[in-house]
């Protein structure tokens, strides 16, 4: 068939067209935490390499605060390629991919280096990349440290202290489970609901990290002045990007993307050192009382976790137990 000049002329048109919007590249990206977070100040410094590699090629826009939705909803939206990226708790995550649930089980990471070693090993990139079986591509874990209970006004000092106390938890069974085996009473609530949770007494108390809890987060030392350094949990955060995102992306620009995540990485997590020091120091100013407990006492008391855990999680979780 032949084409009219006309008709060529319109396609060679809307085809140049095509290519110039395909070069330029918007993403935008959701955080619950608020701009000067030290996982905020990580989606900028990766935005920030993103422009730079790519000669202002690609944007990525950064909405801190919670401006996008909460936890489950921006992940819900990254799913569908609403949002393109999303920095998020991991627990949350396992509601829509379960083997990411692993990271919250009590105890798990013995410390810090422990975490570490998994997430950036083998085990942590098999987990990365599982996500596509929920539409999605993990990309890089940041650093949240340890997270430990606070309460309004019923100081924590025993596995006791909680009996039919109300604690928040995040949108994850596998911390459902964990608040049961304490005899806790759970209450599921968003992030962004947990302060007025705490000052009108829905809630007895939460937990979290430091950074969290102090001004440098969401300030519930405001409301919670009693802190019980246990650290039942060390959940790691976690860059995710829409599947439906990344595979419209050139294989050039995946690999960008990938390394712009990978060069945040070590940006947050000095950002997150210092958050931790400052953070503690500015709530014991303020007037939160630290309270340090056995530990091998909540240790114990996790026991039905992984009795309940131990099929689902199976080989994984001994892989993280055993892991050097
Ligand atoms: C951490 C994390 C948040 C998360 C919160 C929670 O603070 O950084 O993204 O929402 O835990 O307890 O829900």
């Amino acid at each position: 068939m032949r084409m009219t000049r006309t008709l060529a002329l319109a396609l060679a048109v809307a085809l140049l067209a095509g290519s110039t919007l395909a070069q330029q590249i918007t993403l935008r990206a959701a955080d619950n935490q608020p701009a000067t977070y030290p996982t905020v100040l990580g989606l900028m410094a990766m935005a920030e390499y993103l422009e730079a590699a790519s000669d202002g090629r690609i944007v990525m826009e950064v909405f801190p605060g919670g401006q996008l939705g909460d936890e489950r909803s921006t992940i819900e939206q990254v799913q569908l390629g609403v949002i393109d990226i999303v920095r998020t708790s991991t627990s949350p995550v396992g509601e829509f991919y379960p083997a990411m649930g692993v990271y919250s089980m009590p105890f798990i990471f013995r410390d810090e280096a422990h975490m570490w070693k998994v997430v950036q090993g083998p085990i942590g990139k098999e987990l990365l990349d599982g996500l596509r079986a929920a539409d999605m591509v993990g990309l890089a874990y940041y650093d949240s440290g340890s997270r430990n209970f606070y309460t309004a006004t019923t100081p924590i000092r025993s596995v006791a202290d909680l009996q039919g106390l109300r604690i928040r938890t995040q949108q994850s069974q596998v911390v459902l489970d964990m608040m049961d085996a304490l005899g806790a009473d759970p209450v599921p609530l968003a992030f962004g609901e947990v302060y007025s949770a705490l000052q009108t007494g829905v809630i007895d108390g939460a937990e979290n990290n430091y950074p969290s809890y102090g001004p440098g987060g969401v300030r519930h030392y405001e409301v919670a002045p009693y802190f019980t350094e246990n650290a039942h949990a060390r959940v790691p955060e976690i860059v995710m990007i829409s599947a439906s995102t990344y595979d419209r992306l050139s294989a050039e620009d995946r690999a960008l993307v990938r390394e712009a995540a990978l060069a945040s990485v070590p940006v947050q997590a000095a950002l997150w050192a210092a958050l931790v020091a400052e953070s503690r120091e500015a709530v014991v100013e303020a007037g939160s009382e630290i309270i340090t407990v056995d530990i091998a006492e909540f240790q114990d008391a996790m026991a039905p976790v992984y009795e309940k855990y131990a099929d689902e999680y199976g080989d994984l979780l001994q892989r993280i137990l055993d892991t050097e």
